[in-house]
């Protein structure tokens, strides 16, 4: 029998990718489209779900040319996507009502305040993990039925369905208008402010008071079975679509890590750190998130604290693109390898408030510490190092909330390929950092969760043995400059407060 492989659809913030992986988890051929960020006023983020349903087709033909492969060599799709991003559709024609509203949009603000007066932002909290924020998916699905004419009514009747990407993805994947099945998996749910982290059922009180309907909601699944079988694109015709995770867990699957106490860091578009709590609900006193981890199948569900960062790799973007200094993203390397240390610079990149460990919508961001002296290297240094320190501040916060510190980090994501930066990175952590030979994690994480579905891996131990080391960086900064750099971060950090009018 000729050699089966897995491919990965990797909807992201930024691209949509789709990558082919064989039985040893390594990378066969990548496909890759970016989609257009829209920004039609201060803290609105838009994506047009249409270019990105079109963009996923693509990278498919691509990542299977590329590799010289057809729809009879692919064993398995499995889905990871960037979550908390709401696409509402019309389920008759397939047609969004809106732009996807993006993870990173503030625009929410006052259904947040409006929900929180009463029982505060915490009052959902204990069910669902998640205070109340603009980040999640729950408030993005009541702004568009309270403001695109008619959405409400079309919702009650039943015609419009919710999904974040995956299940946008596997609708269209698997038929669309023509029998697309509207599910999604627990990590994607436990994202909404709508599931229930015991029970994994849409809540239907909080539901209620929201004003979304239930008919809206995808059907919460495991994030390891057979969904249905791609019948909405010819490449892929018939193969079976088994995986699910939103790309956080994703990437956490990928790193392999399964027992409770492992934990791993994703530098992307945001930087996201997992802390696998195992089957325990752990409620963090320090501003991180409850959320799954995952669920196989029939097996008992494993969840995780989250703490999560809004803006890593994308204030780079931002340096490129809103204001000039940079042409292309390595470029900020470059600048930051030319000076020794920051010139006293801090960026706290407050683009959509703070998230963990603050969790202050109001923040805005701030460039502190300017003198004459500094010069865009310094700007750039400060850049990679604003990742470096919110990194710290999330991983003090595990520490306090879980039993046994954490002794090293597993990192992945775009920026660990930045050795500099990983150097800072352990410098500032005081513990070692650890990066895999294979870094595609988040979508590889997918492509074990669909391979898992249909025996294509048999089981965890057989993942586990795929994971090797390909680089460690320890910690060598004094103790007491590591000390003087959090102080001044902090400080940095209090700038931001209360940017309000
Ligand atoms: O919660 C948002 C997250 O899923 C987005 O991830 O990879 O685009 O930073 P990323």
């Amino acid at each position: 029998m000729s050699e089966k492989y897995v491919i990965a659809i990797d909807q992201g913030t930024t691209s949509s990718r789709a990558i082919v992986f064989d039985h040893a988890g390594e990378v066969v051929s990548v496909g890759q489209l970016e989609h257009e960020q829209i920004f039609p006023a201060a803290g609105w983020v838009e994506h047009d779900a249409a270019e990105i349903w079109n963009n996923i087709r693509e990278v498919i033909g691509q990542a299977l040319s590329k590799a010289n492969l057809t729809r009879h060599d692919i064993e398995v799709v499995g889905i990871t996507n960037q979550r908390e991003t709401a696409v509402v559709w019309d389920k008759n024609t397939g047609e969004p009502v809106y732009n996807a509203i993006v993870w990173q949009d503030t625009r929410t603000q006052e259904i947040v305040d409006e929900l929180a007066a009463n029982g505060g932002v915490d009052r959902y909290k204990d069910r669902v993990g998640l205070p109340l924020a603009t980040y999640f998916s729950g408030t993005k699905i009541k702004w568009i039925l309270d403001n695109v004419e008619g959405a409400r009514e079309r919702a009650e009747a039943g015609d419009l369905i919710f999904g974040t990407t995956d299940s946008w993805v596997l609708w269209n994947l698997t038929g669309g208008i023509d029998g697309g099945v509207h599910v999604t998996d627990v990590t994607n749910a436990s994202r909404t402010l709508f599931m229930d982290l015991k029970t994994l059922a849409w809540d239907e009180e909080i539901l209620a008071d929201f004003g979304v309907p239930v008919s809206m909601m995808p059907q919460i699944r495991s994030s390891s079975e057979v969904y249905g079988t791609v019948a909405g694109n010819q490449l892929l015709r018939e193969v079976p679509v088994a995986g699910i995770l939103g790309d956080q867990q994703a990437a956490t699957f990928g790193q392999a890590a399964f027992t409770a106490g492992t934990a791993k860091n994703t530098y992307g578009t945001g930087c996201f750190l997992i802390f696998n709590t195992g089957t325990e609900i752990v409620h963090s006193s320090n501003g991180l998130l409850t959320t799954m981890a995952y669920k196989l199948g029939d097996a008992a569900p494993v969840y995780a604290l989250e703490g999560s960062i809004a803006v890593a790799g994308s204030l780079v973007q931002w340096l490129r693109d809103n204001i000039g200094m940079i042409a292309t993203a390595p470029e900020i390397e470059e600048l930051a390898a030319k000076v020794d240390n920051n010139g006293g610079v801090y960026i706290v990149p407050a683009f959509s408030g703070l998230f963990a460990p603050y969790w202050r919508a109001e923040a805005r961001g701030a460039i502190v510490g300017l003198t004459r002296f500094a010069n865009k290297n310094h700007i750039a240094r400060a850049a990679l190092e604003a990742t470096a320190f919110q990194t710290r501040e999330v991983l003090d916060a595990v520490n306090a909330d879980a039993e046994v510190p954490l002794t090293e980090l597993k990192v992945d994501g775009g920026m660990v390929a930045n050795e500099a930066l990983m150097q800072f990175q352990a410098d500032i952590l005081g513990v070692p950092v650890v990066r895999p030979k294979v870094t595609e994690t988040t979508a590889l994480g997918a492509a074990y969760a669909a391979g898992l579905a249909v025996g294509f891996w048999k089981d965890l131990g057989e993942l586990e043995s795929n994971w090797s080391e390909d680089k460690r960086w320890e910690p060598a900064m004094e103790d007491a400059e590591r000390e003087r750099s959090l102080r001044l971060w902090k400080k940095a950090v209090t700038r931001t407060f209360d940017w309000v009018d």
